[in-house]
């Protein structure tokens, strides 16, 4: 199961220059073998934000724990800094097994007061409330499936109020030809649409069939770009031959930029902040808080949606003043909704930038490497933009320097990235 993209992405980082790649284009233009299909909900102009039980939890979640998470994100800032889906990920259901046996209800032990309930209870406090099921007899995690049931599922999900579908064919249909997958995504798509109550649809599939070129056409407003991420920074190779850790995440991303945009977004996988090697689902043995703030910063910065994993009841102070950034989470959310891409590389360290609304440039300038690197962004040779005179931002200290009209240099630490917004300096006179 080790995917070929992330190898050939992994040995691509030679100590060679690479300057001024052109910003991507906006408007994304992709046939798909389906062809005739090009549905939208309207949904996730921006990527979404919220959290997710699977990460931490795994399949052992139960009302009070996604009531005690509403209460915790409402207390802590979370639901104000925009992270208001709480989903429920797989093991809510009441039966294992497949479809063709049991039907799909909610389970009466773990969610006593039913789905209706909490939704209501999200919705009073501000939040929306996701679910999850696949197109397979069973899901993932063995519980029943919606297999052959997709409208009379989102008929009873709408009937919930649920807001959000993760809709995960990782397992049901791993080795299927891509037609199958995109006709069950596209039935559930459909489906969701016909019943009128917004959902925002998420197919899951793993990074497998090329999910990004067509996924969009079917009205999904975001795919998984790779199989599941493991609590890892930088693991060598794959830990398990399979899970993905934060820099291969990052470098399946690159080539697939101009899939993702106001609408459909390309998902990196759910945020592994604070987990910190603790979880009861997820491999992987942790990864330091600045490592944590790096992978967040990129992941707002590349426009993958946002997902909290980690328990969110007992966030340390580090974390959550990560997660909190509103800074970085404005690169995320602006509404230009254009994913950052490599403009730069040398050795070890990267530039990723990319166009806000208001013409400024977010920049990460990201050490990959074991040692602390120098890294020198100069905005007409790395971003190919005239910028003569500018200043820059600093999105963590909150720091603006300059006014540089000369090459910017920074030292970086080890498995940092430095955010800046960079504006022209008339505009930063103006305060904008
Ligand atoms: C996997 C998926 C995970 C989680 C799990 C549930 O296929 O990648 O994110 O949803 O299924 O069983």
């Amino acid at each position: 199961m080790i995917n070929l993209v992330h190898f050939v992405a992994a040995t691509a980082l030679l100590p060679t220059l690479i300057y001024g790649q052109k910003w991507h284009k906006r408007d994304w233009n992709v046939t798909s073998s389906g062809g005739s299909v090009n549905i939208t909900n309207g949904l996730a102009q921006t990527p979404p934000m919220g959290w997710s039980s699977w990460n931490m939890f795994g399949d052992d979640i139960n009302e009070e724990l996604i009531k005690s998470t509403i209460d915790a994100m409402e207390k802590n800032g979370l639901r104000d800094a925009g992270f208001v889906y709480v989903n429920l990920d797989d093991g809510w259901q009441r039966y294992k097994g497949g479809r063709k046996d049991h039907p799909l209800e909610v389970d009466p032990v773990k969610f006593p007061s039913g789905m209706k309930a909490l939704a209501d209870y999200a919705h009073s406090k501000g939040f929306k409330l996701g679910i999850y099921s696949g197109p397979g007899d069973e899901t993932c995690a063995g519980y029943t499936g919606s297999e052959g049931h997709a409208e009379e599922d989102a008929k009873l999900f709408a009937s919930w109020g649920i807001d959000h579908l993760k809709y995960d064919s990782c397992c049901s249909h791993h080795t299927a030809p891509k037609e199958e997958v995109q006709k069950v995504m596209l039935d559930m798509s459909q489906a969701l649409i016909a019943t009128n109550h917004s959902v925002v649809f998420h197919a899951c599939h793993c990074g497998w069939a090329d999910v990004w070129e067509w996924a969009a056409e079917e009205g999904a407003n975001q795919w998984r770009i790779g199989q599941d991420i493991s609590d890892d920074f930088n693991y060598p190779g794959n830990r398990e031959k399979y899970y993905f850790d934060v820099l291969d995440m990052l470098d399946r991303g690159n080539n697939i930029t101009q899939y993702s945009g106001p609408g459909h977004w390309n998902d990196y996988d759910m945020l592994i902040v604070g987990l910190n090697g603790e979880s009861k689902q997820l491999v992987g043995t942790g990864a330091s808080n600045l490592e944590y703030r790096t992978h967040f910063s990129m992941w707002s910065i590349v426009n993958s949606p946002l997902l909290i994993g980690s328990d969110v009841r007992n966030l340390d102070a580090y974390s959550l003043q990560t997660l909190t950034n509103k800074d970085i989470i404005a690169l995320n959310q602006d509404p230009l909704g254009q994913p950052a891409t490599v403009q730069a590389q040398v050795g070890e360290t990267q530039i990723y930038a990319k166009e806000m609304s208001d013409k400024s440039i977010a920049i990460a300038l990201l050490n990959r490497g074991s040692a602390t690197a120098d890294i020198t962004m100069s905005p007409r040779r790395d971003l190919t933009v005239p910028f003569d005179v500018y200043t820059l931002k600093d999105l963590w200290t909150g720091k603006t320097r300059g006014p540089y009209d000369i090459p910017f240099t920074v030292e970086v630490r080890p498995h940092e990235a430095k955010m800046y917004r960079m504006y022209l300096v008339e505009a930063a006179a103006k305060g904008t």
